[in-house]
């Protein structure tokens, strides 16, 4: 698959949603990804109340794999410890406020300042409505939603500099396109070219499905269409309203732009798409309000041993630097790989191989507080612009509709991309996303203020974003799936839903529902002895 084709968009489906990205791609000729497929259907987890009385687990990590995990088990009456390096919860579920500080491993920090009540989610910021693990959490624990608007039409599609042309308007390339195509396949179904795949009654139907589907006139020709907006909208009296005139076949023949053209028809970003209001982090805080007497904030873990009948972990205070050993029956492990490979641990070789080998992808973005000029001069109520340049995409806020000012996010880059770009200074970074914004709202750069950038694998405690496996990769994937003794493996990277929250927390119900198993199966053994 070439690079051209397989743009940002595409990607970022490929990555995270191998199952909803695997229809669409094939679709468009692209190939499928593949994954091993995991063993048989996740039933629902249901354990019984009571069911872990007297069994210790320690959780290790509180992204939402360990929050999940470690509510799931204590509402089974197990003993939970969850262990968190951080001084906060959520993990990659980040959301930066007014003072949040941003301390990077290259030595960089940086202290959010935008207005009260703004906010930028650094990691996860959507939730697909099909979601229903992670929203099921949501549902049960009140964390309020609203839609997040992934798509606007009013948005832009920004082609390469290189080649020289004017942003255009989702609207217009989206609706052109269709109706260029129509015309195109009705001329050639008229010319007789589909003679032996149709009957005449259905060669008939399917012009006049065209001319409904591409906005086609009564001859079945494209001359534009009210779908592709106006240049002066029709008004009060005489204001007559003056359509867009439809862009050449030959603009829209840019490979840049067709993923552009169907993004939310990948199921992963079909609306609806929603949004905790107020910050993606309400999710982990909701779990941290029912687990907080058995989460230790700030505590490193630096070792984890299986003995014959338990498991022994070696954390560390942060504050204190005292180390401690806890002992328990099970372990889940939740960390990020490249987190985990930094423990020590008597792991058996092929576990620390996998451990060791699976790389971990990035993922960057940047966000200004500026005014709203993308709603008042543009009429942009949330959606992403897509640009062919290093930042990817300009994506506008959800909520705070006509405040004063809002929070957008100037650039959402991945894998190597966003590896070369974070190389440079955060100064070169936050001037070249200026200026690609600038280029899409042209006098509107110099608005945009107190930028912050989060790169995920300079964050510490993540080190990366998601896992892109591909086929040489399935080998780990499976025996991770499997435990190590006492210690289980939890995490969005060990679900077919990677770099999802909804992957996060059925890897937890995975992990989970395993050391019920084991737990249940050991029952009649307890007794007898
Ligand atoms: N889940 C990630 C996103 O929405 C990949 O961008």
């Amino acid at each position: 698959m070439s690079v051209t084709r397989r743009n940002f968009l595409m990607q970022l489906a490929a990555t995270s949603g191998y199952t909803a990205a695997a229809a669409a791609m094939t679709t468009l000729g692209l190939g499928a990804p593949t994954i091993a497929a995991a063993a048989g259907a996740a039933p629902a987890l249901s354990l019984a109340p009571g069911s872990g009385k007297g069994i210790k687990v320690l959780v290790l990590g509180a992204g939402i794999a360990g929050l999940v995990s470690a509510y799931e088990l204590r509402k089974a009456g197990y003993q939970v410890q969850l262990i968190e390096a951080r001084d906060r919860v959520g993990g990659r579920n980040w959301t930066i406020r007014n003072g949040t500080r941003i301390e990077l491993n290259d030595g960089t920090t940086q202290v959010a300042d935008f207005e009260p009540g703004h906010y930028f989610n650094a990691g996860p910021a959507r939730l697909p409505s099909h979601h229903q693990t992670i929203l099921g959490y949501c549902r049960e624990f009140g964390v309020e939603l609203e839609a997040e608007v992934n798509t606007s039409r009013s948005a832009y599609f920004l082609p390469d500099a290189a080649k020289g042309t004017k942003p255009i308007q989702l609207r217009r390339a989206i609706n052109d396109a269709r109706g260029h195509v129509s015309e195109l396949l009705a001329k050639a179904t008229n010319k007789g070219a589909l003679d032996q795949e149709l009957s005449a009654d259905d060669r008939a139907k399917l012009v006049d499905f065209l001319k409904v589907y591409g906005d086609l006139t009564p001859q079945a020709e494209f001359k534009g269409s009210e779908r592709s907006g106006y240049k002066v909208y029709p008004g009060s009296a005489e204001q007559v309203g003056e359509r867009n005139e439809p862009l050449p076949l030959e603009a829209l023949l840019d490979p840049d732009l067709w993923t552009a053209l169907i993004f939310d028809e990948l199921l992963i970003f079909q609306p609806t798409m929603l949004q905790p209001v107020g910050g993606m982090d309400r999710i982990p805080y909701a779990f941290y309000q029912r687990l907080k007497e058995v989460a230790r904030l700030n505590t490193e873990v630096k070792s984890i041993r299986n003995k014959e009948q338990g498991v022994d972990v070696v954390v560390r205070d942060r504050s204190s630097g005292k180390q401690q050993t806890l002992s328990a029956d099970y372990a889940i492990v939740t960390f990020p790989l490249p987190v985990l490979a930094q423990v020590e641990t008597n792991f058996a070789p092929d576990v620390k191989e996998a451990i060791n080998n699976i790389h971990y992808d990035t993922a960057s973005k940047i966000a200004w507080n500026a005014r709203r000029f993308w709603e008042t001069d543009y009429q942009i109520y949330g959606g992403i612009s897509v640009v062919k340049a290093d930042t990817a995409l300009i994506w506008y806020p959800s909520g705070g509709f006509h405040k004063k000012t809002g929070v957008v996010v100037g650039c959402y880059n991945i894998g190597q991309a966003a590896r070369d770009f974070t190389a440079q200074p955060l100064s070169a970074q936050f001037a070249y996303s200026r200026n690609v914004i600038d280029r899409v709202h042209p006098g509107h750069g110099a608005e945009l203020q107190k930028p912050v950038s989060v790169t995920w694998h300079k964050v510490p405690y993540s080190l990366g974003s998601w896992v892109h496996w591909a086929t040489p990769a399935e080998k780990e994937y499976t025996r991770l799936n499997q435990h190590e003794g006492r210690v289980h493996f939890a995490g969005e990277y060990l679900s077919q839903i990677g770099a999802w929250q909804e992957g996060a927390a059925l890897s937890g119900h995975h992990a989970v529902a395993a050391i019920a198993r084991r737990v249940a199966e050991a029952v009649p053994k307890r007794a007898a002895a």
